[in-house]
């Protein structure tokens, strides 16, 4: 049978000095000489051959990386340098073995032998030559690079040129199942398959493999009725091997072809089988992530349009509530302005009972007047932009108990708050916040002889800063904690401590928009203690409005 050489060498005479040589010793050769680097990669990559043939050097390429090339397309090939010094450019170990060898260009005489003597060391063994060692570092360097492979034109890519390296062939197909239909997905071969090609599972070798669940080896096609012939005819393929990826359920299959007609090897069976098991967990592997990938994408994407749809409900409220409390207080004004007329003009006329019925009507509206105003204030904290700075809590918390004992300076209260207290946030809103709790305290704690207030911090078990206001009042039952940050709730009776129940809400809202959390502990009589702490605060770029 013909040896197909390859030969790198840029001077014709030595082509044909080589040519003649070889002919002499009685070697039948198909020389395909190429004079340069990327003439000699081209051929590597579109044909098969049975040595390389290899001058030290040609201008701007070196023998060794010919060499390194020859060796990672076809392993094991047998690869001679003739060259005018041979041995003057130390080999790259990376590429030496037993089927290398280097000549002078004087000793031409010694080809055909040196030729003989690297293919008889090669040929002996089919399975040494193509499958074994190479064979197995291709399987291993696969199986690797497939464990990265997150999707499967990645997959496809990295079996075709493994399945062909795994067993030396000269051409690998990917065939991937679609319903009853085989489709050619990828392919890398000498020259052209059925890349994107459709055939039915029941007219083609690949479908024969997934649908028997085994392995087709086929030593001559043009002899096996399986093997649709007209298909074939167009193409290279003598020999082929066609393994099915996955045994239960195929999902698709690895086919490998021989130009030349070639028995396959149990061990090159085996190479291309564990090839399409490890192919099998890629692609299964694939899907896990692509699955794990688009839930992730999908559950961002549903968070982030809930988060908006939040937003915008969020604005209309705020302004809803806005305009209402804003156009409220004007009717409000008028009923207040004529019953306090209608007090004045009628005193009078007036008995005691309808005098007190118009008393009513005033300190209701005025009530009302009061809780509108809160509205507005909580309204207006929502959309108040922060400003971040460094807030002295300590000296906030000595402000607020200074004016609360010049409010009632008969009552005997201890204030206690821990020193220099300081937080990052919006001065005005944290003013709100310690305002509001230390007048609970305060507001709560009207009923005992000695008020005892405190602010302090502590550490929770996680090690975050918590904040606290404690008072020695009232209390609350603490079934109902969770209530009292909602707008207008209040657990005690407007006759024992008056307010509009809207204070701790916008505490509540404060602290949020600085990224901490507010609660509160207490039982009823016992006093009560209001907890918060304060995120990683990083004020928005632009204020929200
Ligand atoms: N320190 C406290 N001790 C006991 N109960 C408290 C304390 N602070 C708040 N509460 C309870 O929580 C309710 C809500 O408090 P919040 O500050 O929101 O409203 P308010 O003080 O009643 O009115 P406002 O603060 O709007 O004038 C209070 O009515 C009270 O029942
Ligand atoms: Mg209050």
């Amino acid at each position: 049978m013909k040896l197909r050489l390859l030969h790198l060498e840029d001077n014709g005479d030595d082509v044909e000095l080589v040519r003649t040589t070889l002919a002499r010793e009685g070697l039948d050769c198909d020389i395909l000489a190429v004079d340069s680097g990327p003439a000699y990669l081209q051929a590597l990559q579109h044909s098969h051959f049975d040595a390389v043939l290899s001058d030290s050097s040609v201008p701007g390429y070196d023998g060794n990386e010919a060499l390194l090339a020859a060796r990672e397309r076809f392993p094991g090939i047998p690869f001679i340098v003739v060259s005018a010094g041979a041995g003057t450019n130390p080999p790259d170990k990376r590429a030496t073995g037993p089927a290398t060898a280097r000549l002078a260009k004087a000793e031409l005489h010694r080809l055909g032998p040196t030729l003989k003597h690297a293919l008889g060391q090669q040929a002996p063994a089919p399975v040494a030559r193509t499958t074994g060692k190479p064979g197995m570092q291709y399987l291993i360097q696969a199986v690797q690079r497939l464990s990265l492979a997150r999707d499967l034109p990645t997959i496809m890519n990295i079996v075709r040129h493994a399945a062909r390296a795994l067993v030396n062939a000269d051409g690998a197909t990917f065939v991937l199942r679609d319903h009853d239909k085989c489709f050619y997905a990828e392919e890398d071969a000498i020259g052209p398959l059925w890349k994107g090609q459709r055939f039915p599972l029941q007219a083609c070798i690949s479908g024969w493999s997934m649908l028997n669940r085994q392995a087709a080896v086929i030593e001559d096609i043009y002899r096996d009725e399986r093997v649709p012939h007209d298909a074939y005819r167009p193409t290279f393929v003598k020999s082929l091997v066609m393994t099915p990826i996955r045994m239960v359920a195929p999902i698709g299959a690895i086919g490998v072809y021989w130009a030349k007609i070639h028995r396959a090897t149990a061990e090159e069976i085996e190479l291309l089988q564990a090839l399409a098991d490890s192919t099998s967990i890629a692609i299964e592997a694939a899907d896990v992530y692509s699955n794990l990938e688009r839930k992730v994408a999908e559950q961002t994407a549903e968070v982030r349009q809930r988060n908006t749809e939040l937003e915008v409900l969020n604005k209309e409220l705020e302004a809803f509530s806005y305009s209402v409390a804003h156009d409220l207080r004007s009717p409000l004004i008028t009923i207040d302005g004529f019953a306090q007329v209608l007090l004045e003009n009628l005193t009078e006329s007036l008995d005691e009972t309808n005098r007190k019925h118009l008393e009513r009507i005033t300190t209701a509206v005025r009530r009302m007047h009061r809780l509108i105003n809160d509205l507005l204030g909580l309204s207006k904290i929502v959309r108040a932009p922060l400003n971040a700075t460094t807030v002295d809590l300590s000296c906030l918390a000595w402000a607020a108990a200074h004016n609360l004992q010049e409010s009632a300076p008969g009552r005997k209260a201890e204030f206690i708050v821990a020193e220099d207290i300081t937080v990052q946030g919006d001065y005005g809103l944290m003013r709100i916040v310690v305002e509001n709790l230390m007048s609970n305290a305060w507001k709560f704690t009207s009923r005992k002889e000695l008020a005892r207030i405190e602010l302090g911090k502590g550490t929770d078990p996680a090690g975050h800063t918590v904040y606290f206001v404690r008072d020695n009042g009232a209390g609350f039952d603490p079934r109902y904690a969770s209530k009292l940050f909602s707008p207008f709730q209040q657990l005690h009776p407007e006759s024992k401590f008056s307010g509009t129940g809207i204070g701790l809400a916008t505490v509540q809202r404060i602290i949020h928009r600085h990224g901490g959390q507010i609660w509160a502990e207490s039982a009823v009589d016992c006093g009560a203690t209001f907890y918060f702490t304060l995120g990683e605060f990083t004020p928005p770029e632009h204020p929200t409005s």
